[in-house]
């Protein structure tokens, strides 16, 4: 009998949005009126704006004023918004590499280029700070940091961030900081927001933030950004031709999650950590050195002893064993292999008993 397949190619958990979220959004549309209109007969998105800015002083200690955030269905209309108002066709970012593939879809189709600093296995994928202004040049506009990373975990420290943050302030540079796993965080590292180590960060700092993975609730479609004072109109401006705009229950549902008590963020990422320290372990086992990541919940193993570049070996293991993964060639490092740890033990158990048996056959 073949065997069932097993899908683990999209960061999206296995569970569903907190009770408390649900409860709000079905309330919202049962009540109907300003719940299931226009969201601006209803002052939802004020009331969304204030829980901001009070989740985001008590979480990253920056504050900023309600007007500074932009709603937006989803992060990745959060990012586009971000992206669209600080650069334009022709101009550079500097990121890191590997790289989450929606930063690279959307720089490709606005036609900026990606000067891309490598994070190194060597280096526990940490950035070599010495060499980060080499990447710099006169077209280079912005500094794309994603912190915790996908796919490599990275949480970048506070040493780390000033490098970013000087460099970005000595070749004035704007800086995108997509933060959405920053409740994600394991062992000793501590999650810093560049935005907070200085003034002169914060107010060339976009923010980027998401409830798809914090509170699992990647069908909903609820992010912002976080704009400071300069770039506001133009990113307003680009929000209004856009019109990526949540749904106005989908509001009444977020301002529960950001005023909440964070109990079931707290079990998601205990329930990431142990699922961590299983996978990682067990795949590293197999002989294919795995990343005891940091951050997020990505496992990224590196696979090139096989001789096979990334989609080769899962166009195989696919075939043998029916379980999807993702290439790491997606995310600028053929030769790696990402798994989003969204499924419980046992099914990662039956994964690496998949792994194994596919290793042994090679
Ligand atoms: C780093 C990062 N940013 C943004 C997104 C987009 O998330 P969403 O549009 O669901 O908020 C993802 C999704 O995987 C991600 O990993």
């Amino acid at each position: 009998m073949p065997k069932e397949q097993i899908l683990l190619n999209a960061g999206d958990p296995d569970v569903e949005a907190p009770q408390y979220a649900i409860n709000e959004a079905l309330l919202g549309i049962i009540e109907g009126g300003m719940n299931t209109h226009y969201p601006h007969y209803s002052g939802y998105p004020e009331k969304f704006k204030d829980a901001v800015v009070d989740y985001y002083k008590r979480f990253t200690g920056v504050e900023y004023e309600p007007e500074h955030v932009i709603p937006a269905a989803g992060s990745s209309a959060a990012l586009y918004v971000a992206l669209a108002t600080v650069l334009k066709e022709g101009d550079e970012v500097l990121m890191f590499t590997p790289y989450y593939m929606g930063h690279k879809s959307i720089f490709d189709g606005m036609g900026v280029k990606m000067n891309t600093v490598p994070l190194l296995k060597e280096k526990n994928y940490h950035p070599d700070p010495g060499v980060i202004a080499e990447y710099v040049t006169p077209k280079t506009k912005a500094i794309l940091l994603c912190n915790p990373a996908n796919p490599t975990g990275t949480v970048f420290n506070e040493e780390e961030c000033k490098v970013l943050g000087d460099l970005a302030v000595d070749h004035d540079m704007v800086i995108l900081a997509d933060e959405i796993y920053l409740h994600f965080v394991y062992d000793d590292n501590k999650f810093v927001s560049i935005a907070g180590l200085s003034d002169e960060y914060k107010e060339r700092t976009l923010g980027i933030m998401s409830f798809s993975k914090t509170f699992s609730m990647t069908g909903w479609r609820l992010g912002y950004d976080i704009v400071p004072d300069k770039y506001l109109e133009k990113a307003n401006q680009i929000r209004g031709m856009t019109a990526p705009r949540p749904a106005t229950f989908v509001f009444r549902a977020g301002i529960s999650c950001l005023r909440g008590d964070f109990k079931y963020v707290d079990e998601r990422r205990a329930e990431y950590e142990k699922r961590r320290n299983y996978f990682v372990k067990a795949v590293d086992q197999l002989g294919w050195p795995c990343h005891m990541f940091e951050g997020a919940f990505y496992a990224w193993f590196d696979v090139r002893r096989t001789g096979m570049g990334s989609g080769e070996f899962l166009e195989k293991l696919n075939e043998s064993q029916n379980v999807r993964l993702s290439p790491g060639s997606r995310f600028g490092a053929d030769g790696f292999i990402r798994v989003p740890l969204v499924k419980p033990v046992p099914v990662l158990k039956e994964v690496v008993k998949r792994l194994k048996d596919f290793e042994a056959s090679l």
